[in-house]
């Protein structure tokens, strides 16, 4: 066996945490350092997680450690330089999602990823759930045919993250629930459909609720501390969606929300012209001897994010790209923002 690759943690706030458990637990790295601009959080990552080192700066750690590999766990606002930087200095990157606050940004992250010739690969969670994998396997094999209707959502009937902070202020999340977590339903809907080419979008947004909603849990509240940014901002959307016409005729509804007087739901349906599936939990719709059948297949729940980075960690051995590449996460961005002109302009756009 090979020597561990050395990995560090930028951001170690809600989501920061679960990358480092997940790396320690595929046995295959070293999580030697991370940073984060809370000094508190650092000392208490480093305690439960027996971190060797700690950072605010992650400049400092970058040019201390000589990582092989970082994680960026940080505010969207941060994702293009953090992640330029990183690059730079010679480490693959795993990205959290969205890509950047907006394509602009996104595009930088492009261009470098493609120079430096490192692994760049985005945080997209909802692949390497075991009922969108499953559904992804029998897409390539052509159980469904042509998918041609798609629809994917993540409604919270309440669930704002991280209300008055980052999360709610535009110019550092980029937008409400449809970049937050709109985002992994369009991601897993492209990928299973092999990203078609998005022509025209329509789209919507609405604040309803904004501080009306309530904090929703999210950061967990022992990963906050008084540091944390507060902006006492609301700016984004509480609902969003849109509907997103494709090459071909292909057609695809997104709807995403924080705060909605609906039953919570997430989960994507396909249509195919051989078959359909709804999920989770997965149903296939299928027609045999001109019998339509419903099947309901027992999958086995996986470690989703352990998942994740052991898919990050291989593309880095193997020198494979990521099918989450640094191009898809600049897709599905152009797609989000394209939503928001939409409604904001009140007309169709063309991509
Ligand atoms: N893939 C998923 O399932 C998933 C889930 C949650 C969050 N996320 C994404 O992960 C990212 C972080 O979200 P979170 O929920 O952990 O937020 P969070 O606010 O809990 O964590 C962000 C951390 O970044 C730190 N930070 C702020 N400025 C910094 C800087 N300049 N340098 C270093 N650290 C800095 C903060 O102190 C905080 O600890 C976001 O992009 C979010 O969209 C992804």
């Amino acid at each position: 066996m090979g020597k561990k690759l050395r990995v560090g943690v930028i951001g170690v706030g809600g989501i920061g945490r679960i990358h480092i458990s997940s790396y320690q637990k595929t046995g295959e790295v070293e999580v030697v350092a991370v940073s984060d601009a809370s000094l508190n959080k650092v000392k208490q990552v480093e305690k439960e997680f027996g971190i060797p080192r700690g950072y605010k700066d992650p400049e400092e750690m970058l040019e201390k450690e000589n990582l092989d590999a970082v994680s960026i766990c940080t505010p969207n606002f941060l994702h293009a330089s953090q992640s330029i930087l990183s690059l730079d200095k010679g480490c693959h990157v795993l990205l959290e999602k969205p890509m950047a606050t907006n394509t602009r940004e996104a595009r930088e992250i492009v261009k470098k990823a493609k120079e430096s010739g490192k692994v760049l690969m985005m945080g997209m969670t909802w692949r390497f759930m075991s009922s969108y994998s499953y559904l992804k396997r029998l897409a390539q094999q052509g159980e469904f045919g042509d998918i041609y209707y798609a629809q994917g959502k993540w409604l919270r009937r309440r669930g704002v993250p991280g209300m008055g902070g980052w999360f709610t202020t535009k110019k550092m999340s980029g937008g409400g629930p449809l970049v937050d977590i709109g985002v992994h339903a369009l991601d897993c809907l492209l990928w299973i459909m092999d990203f078609p080419r998005p022509e025209r979008v329509s789209g919507f947004a609405f604040q309803r609720f904004g501080f009306r909603a309530g904090d929703g849990g999210w950061p967990p509240p022992v990963t906050r501390d008084e540091q944390d940014i507060k902006t006492r901002v609301f700016d984004v959307e509480d609902l969003a969606g849109g509907i997103i016409h494709f090459s071909g005729g292909k057609v695809a509804i997104l709807e995403a929300s924080w705060a909605l007087n609906l039953e919570s739901a997430n989960g994507i349906s396909l249509a195919g012209d051989r078959g359909g599936a709804t999920a989770p939990p997965v149903k296939i719709y299928r027609e045999r001897n001109g019998v339509q059948e419903t099947i309901i297949p027992e999958i086995p729940e996986g470690e989703t994010y352990v998942e994740e980075v052991k898919e990050f960690l291989r593309c880095i051995k193997e020198g494979k790209e990521p099918s989450a590449n640094a191009e898809k996460g600049y897709e599905v961005l152009r797609i989000l923002e394209a939503i928001y002109t939409s409604s904001r302009e009140k007309r169709e756009v063309q991509l």
